[in-house]
């Protein structure tokens, strides 16, 4: 098969969002510490209508209706996500409702887990089945996203909620660039979930950000590496990238990443002319340097033009929603595929998809021809404008409503229907025995 990549995308987030501004306000920090300080505008939530499994039948079942899907063209699907309601049971097996009037069950793929990754590596999967001697000619959907909450503190503010629903296929508009992938994992503990009676992960904040940036450094120079490879003598840095989008815990660090990529080339041509500013940093061990402050400013400032060329506009869904956990890097896909429809065929697209725990890659795209019925499609504005601002005080007794949900069986959900877009699937009932009925608006 040839040019396989993503033929379609869909993204469903919930109705209601709080804005950084009230929340800033509410918490009683410094005015600025959030929209600024994180660079974060709003933040999806949902309440008890909604779970991971609604909200990926959204995404799947918006997806299948806006293309037109005929769903015995589905081969595979699978989900990315790390908001686990189930020790077992797989969320891939409840969007196989989707396909049953259709009475395709030949349908291969489950879940895949680890934090904000599991999308990554479901995308890869479902190019490498594609690409694979078990390939029968079908495409797959690869479904990425979470909901992402945090207990009250310094965290709270970096959630977020929404699912990437992506059909993948031959001869796609957007391309992945096969072969080139640079991939770092390790063992460390800076976010996870070892308790099973509450939906809020342990997080060691400072520790996150180093491991995301080392991942960065990682996956960056094998990236290259196999760039090297393929296009030799082509020379990899930034001026090869058109685009580049990152998984997104909070705007800042985004800078922040693109900025260390630089800082990557810097490393690897340290004589450059462009570097000149850099000089004093060379010394530095780079493992020294993740909260080097004037190092951070001196790298923020001088790809502060690249930046806003080729990464802001792929972090609109991000700033808008939060952290998506699985869905964050696909959000940005979205967002840059919104904000520059008409000024893509052609240009590289560099991915950056972290995890913690920790397992990232690094890996491309190119976009081949026109998307803008996608655009066109997915009505990202439109959608976001229809959004329900609400209170701080509204969206924390909402979590705490779900703090008392969660794990409870034997319950109808109180939140009323009211507060979700039309035509949503939402969570009806949960029997005795834990099992989860769902009803659309
Ligand atoms: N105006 C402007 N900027 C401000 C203001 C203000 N009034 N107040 C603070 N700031 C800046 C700070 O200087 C800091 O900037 P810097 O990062 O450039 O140093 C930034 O705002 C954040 O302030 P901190 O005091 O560092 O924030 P805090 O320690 O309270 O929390 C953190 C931030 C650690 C990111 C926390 O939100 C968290 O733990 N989030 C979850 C972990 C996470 O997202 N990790 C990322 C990778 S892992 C993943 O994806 C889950």
């Amino acid at each position: 098969p040839e040019n396989v990549g993503i033929l379609g995308m869909e993204i469903y987030f919930p109705k209601t969002y709080v804005a950084q501004e009230d929340l800033e306000k509410f918490d009683g920090v410094s005015a600025g510490k959030y929209t600024v300080g994180l660079g974060q505008t709003n933040m999806s939530f949902c309440g008890d209508r909604e779970d991971i499994y609604s909200l990926s039948l959204n995404a799947v079942s918006n997806l299948l209706e806006k293309y037109n899907v005929d769903p015995h063209s589905i081969g595979r699907l699978e989900v990315g996500t790390e908001t686990v309601i189930d020790k077992a049971k797989s969320i891939k097996t409840v969007l196989m409702d989707l396909f049953a009037a259709s009475g395709n069950t030949s349908i291969d793929g489950i879940d895949t887990i680890n934090a904000c990754y599991g999308g990554t590596s479901a995308l890869h999967n479902a190019l490498q089945w594609i690409e694979s001697s078990y390939w029968d000619g079908r495409n797959a959907i690869v479904v990425a996203g979470d909901i992402a909450v945090y207990e009250k503190g310094p965290a709270r503010p970096t959630g977020g909620a929404g699912v990437v629903a992506m059909l993948i296929g031959p001869n796609a508009p957007i391309t992945f660039e096969s072969g080139l992938r640079g991939v770092h994992m390790e063992n460390v503990y800076d976010f996870y979930k070892p308790d099973m009676e509450s939906e809020y992960p342990r997080v060691d904040g400072k520790l996150s950000i180093s491991c995301y940036l080392r991942a960065i450094d990682n996956c960056y120079g094998r990236y290259r590496n196999t760039f090297e490879r393929k296009y030799s003598p082509s020379k990899f840095d930034l001026s090869q990238v058109d685009y580049a989008i990152f998984h997104s815990p909070y705007n800042k660090l985004v800078q922040k990443s693109f900025g260390r990529m630089l800082y990557n080339d810097f490393l690897n041509n340290p004589n450059e002319e462009k570097f000149k500013s850099l000089q004093q940093y060379a010394s530095l061990k780079p493992e020294e340097t993740y909260f080097n402050t004037d190092l951070e400013k001196a790298l923020i400032s001088l790809s502060k033009e690249d930046y806003n060329t080729k990464v802001a506009p792929s972090t609109l869904l991000a700033k808008q929603l939060g952290n998506t956990y699985c869905g964050s890097t696909y959000s940005g896909l979205l967002s840059l595929f919104n904000e520059r429809s008409k000024d893509l065929i052609g240009k590289r697209v560099l991915t950056f998809s972290y995890g913690s725990g920790l397992s990232a890659s690094a890996f491309s795209f190119k976009v081949r021809s026109s998307i803008e019925e996608m655009v066109q499609k997915v009505d990202l504005k439109n959608r976001l404008d229809a959004r329900t601002r609400v209170t701080p005080e509204e969206f924390t007794s909402t979590l705490t409503l779900r703090e008392q949900r969660h794990n409870l069986k034997d319950y109808t959900p109180s939140d009323s229907v009211n507060s979700l877009f039309p035509n949503s699937f939402y969570l009806k009932r949960v029997d005795d025995v834990g099992r989860r009925q769902y009803d659309r608006t």
